[in-house]
């Protein structure tokens, strides 16, 4: 029935925006069982992808064909595609790695006047026109692949031509998630960045963890990445015959924390004294989980770089999982962080508001309580594992079934708008006071201590994942909770005439919360959605008056 309907949606008139390519959730058709990739599967091809490609900032005007020309000299372009941040660039990926020595090879390290160069060959280019007066003719403006998600007033007009609330929910998910492309740009960032941090520990990796490769990425979130130095302990473990074993002379330190801000802290100072394209580098040691921050201006990304994270990256495969297992789960948490977003129930500034990790797991939760169940318990994942699968770090059992096709569909075929309003309606109503959320038995428990939310950590099940939630957000929360399934309720027993000057279903959810009350009260009458049309109307001025004060800038 689901994909009934997403179907219908895709044909359905108005929704032209929609041909966005699905995300490489690793499945030609995310939910459906028999082709699904394991995550680490993923991952290893991303990498890989990533390690073929190059960064480029071109002109404004460049002539497509003649540049990929140009860079065809090097090897076989097997992808490529175009973006805008600071000026164009592009992504340009090879067929084989030799093929950017190569290109290394016959690029300059530029001289300026005033300037000096640090002389790091990395895999972000400049590429300039000789001629550029006589060249531009010849060479139509390159297509641009959108790297950020539409405005809020945007959004809600393309909702308000859905056919139905599954349709609406689905339509935000699409046009929110993060693009092929965008995934490609995350992987090849940390690549670029590996490349530095290789300078210090050649055998390294750097992984993309969170919302860039857990299936619930929005275009414009963060790029989480870890500094991942295992694999070199394990090259050397290798027996060798003979009476002698050899180790490394290697310095020590008192704690594994210490290990881990110091080989930051360096990597910290390298990208910012060495790394192209890296600013506004903070090193940020003394949090619960070290990190380097800092905003990698070609691709755009607002980077989190920790090390010895291995538990994140486990956390993210658990989402993966269940964003693969059932559609249901993606569509429904998209809906769920966007509006918590517009409801200023998240925050980008920490603070003692819920998190989007937080939220996913309400999700999975509640997905787990319903009857019959559409995903099971992490139990139930740990115990159809095979022994390749087992997973220790740090003490905790991490094991996870890699092999999704071990997992049963799930019979439960409610639809997405009843799953919507049920989901305000259980945490409208759920005992906070007393009872803990747990997705690893996927029942809820007795509460350990007096958080005013206790969500317990998937893998380390001692911590509280929102401990930071404090007392008033967390009755906002239940507040707007309740709020938002009565106004879904009200409108399923209202026959509202659905049209794009009138927020209706999900769209009316996204408006603030005081607006909806008073539309609720009066479905349909004039005065109500006009008030709502007016607003909408004037922020979307507002919003165009403020940005092309920005581009005048
Ligand atoms: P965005 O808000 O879209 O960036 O979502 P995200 O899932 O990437 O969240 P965030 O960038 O805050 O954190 C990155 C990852 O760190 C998450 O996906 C989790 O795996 C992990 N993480 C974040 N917060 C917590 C937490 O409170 N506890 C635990 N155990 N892990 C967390
Ligand atoms: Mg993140």
């Amino acid at each position: 029935r689901f994909f009934d309907s997403f179907h219908r949606h895709l044909s359905s008139p108005g929704t032209a925006i929609l041909k966005r390519e699905e995300p490489p959730t690793g499945s030609e058709e995310p939910g459906l069982p028999g082709n699904r990739k394991t995550f680490s599967e993923v991952q290893k091809e991303r990498h890989e992808q990533a390690q073929r490609s190059i960064l480029i900032s071109c002109p404004k005007k460049v002539p497509e064909k003649r540049l990929l020309k140009h860079l065809c000299q090097h090897g076989e372009i097997t992808n490529h595609f175009f973006f805008e941040s600071f000026g164009i660039h592009a992504v340009i990926e090879y067929s084989k790695k030799e093929s950017i020595a190569s290109l290394q090879d016959s690029t300059f390290i530029p001289h300026g006047e005033t300037e000096f160069p640090i002389p790091f060959k990395s895999r972000f280019f400049n590429i300039n026109l000789k001629n550029p007066s006589n060249q531009i003719s010849d060479g139509t403006l390159v297509q641009c692949s959108d790297q950020s998600s539409p405005s809020n007033v945007d959004l809600v007009e393309m909702l308000c031509n859905a056919e139905s609330v599954e349709g609406q929910i689905i339509t935000l998910m699409r046009i929110l998630q993060v693009t092929e492309e965008n995934i490609r740009l995350r992987y090849l960032t940390c690549s670029l960045i590996e490349d530095i941090a290789a300078a210090y520990f050649p055998a390294c990796t750097v992984k993309p963890f969170g919302s860039s490769v857990n299936s619930f990425g929005k275009l414009g979130c963060d790029l989480d990445m870890f500094l991942d130095l295992d694999d070199i302990g394990k090259n050397s473990a290798a027996k060798t015959a003979g009476s002698f074993s050899m180790e490394y002379q290697v310095k020590n330190v008192s704690s594994e924390r210490w290990a881990t801000q110091k080989i930051l802290s360096v990597i910290g100072e390298c990208l910012d004294n060495f790394g192209p394209g890296c600013v506004s580098v903070q090193k940020i040691l003394h949090a619960r989980c070290p990190l380097v921050r800092f905003s990698h201006q070609a691709s755009g990304f607002q980077c989190d770089l920790t090390a010895n994270n291995r538990i994140a990256l486990k956390s993210s495969e658990l989402l993966y999982i269940y964003g693969t297992l059932d559609s249901r789960v993606r569509a429904l948490a998209f809906s769920v962080r966007y509006w918590a977003r517009q409801q200023a129930l998240t925050s980008s500034i920490p603070g003692a508001w819920l998190t989007n990790f937080s939220l996913t797991i309400m999700v999975i939760f509640f997905l787990q309580k319903r009857s019959p169940p559409i995903i099971p318990s992490i139990d139930y994942l740990k115990n159809l594992a095979g022994a390749e699968d087992k997973c220790i770090i740090e003490g905790n059992d991490c094991t996870l079934v890699s092999n999704l096709d071990r997992i049963k569909p799930s019979l439960n075929t409610e639809t997405l708008d009843i799953l919507l309003c049920q989901f305000f309606e259980y945490f409208g109503n759920f005992a906070f006071n007393k009872n803990s959320i747990n997705i690893r038995k996927g029942k809820e428990q007795n509460k350990p201590d007096s958080s005013p939310i206790y969500i317990q950590n998937p893998f380390e099940p001692t911590l509280n994942v929102s401990r930071n939630v404090n007392e008033n957000q967390l009755e906002r929360f239940v507040h707007l909770a309740r709020e938002s399934a009565w106004i879904l309720q009200q409108e399923d027993k209202s026959q509202l005439s659905k049209s794009s000057s009138h927020p209706w279903g999900l769209a009316a959810l996204l408006l603030p919360s005081g607006l909806n009350k008073s539309k609720a009260k009066k479905p349909g009458k004039g005065p109500t959605n006009e008030t709502i049309r007016k607003l909408l109307e004037s922020i979307k001025a507002d919003s165009a008056k403020r940005s092309t004060a920005t581009r005048e800038k």
